[in-house]
């Protein structure tokens, strides 16, 4: 099978895209290829909020409801819009095939 892609776009509208193992998460991806933006500084843990993005429909609605760690963080982030997560609880699977994740201006 195939390796889900992920594009990430930057605020001056640059995309890059990569590949993420299936179960691995957009957080993973992104500090696997260096993508600035997304700073993870808890790496993951859920604690920091750094790894803010904004996910793209249709793949927003395809995500799992958010857990209530992701909720009470999110209020936190620099600009918070409808779409935003954190990528370190987005999971990929086959069917976030082509997903698109915008990163946001700044973290916090
Ligand atoms: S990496 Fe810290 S909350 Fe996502």
């Amino acid at each position: 099978m195939e390796r889900p892609q992920i594009v990430f776009v930057h605020p001056d509208g640059r995309r890059e895209t990569h590949s993420v193992a299936a179960g691995e998460t957009v957080m993973d991806c992104a500090l696997d290829n260096g993508v600035a933006g997304i700073v993870a500084q808890c790496g993951g843990g859920c604690t920091c909020s750094t790894c803010h993005c904004y996910v793209d429909e249709p793949w927003l609605a395809l995500l799992p409801e958010m857990v209530d760690d992701e909720r009470a963080l999110l209020e936190y982030v620099w600009e918070w819009r409808h779409d935003s997560r954190l990528s370190c609880q987005v999971f990929v699977t086959e069917a976030l095939d082509g997903m698109v994740v915008r990163l946001p201006e700044r973290q916090q």
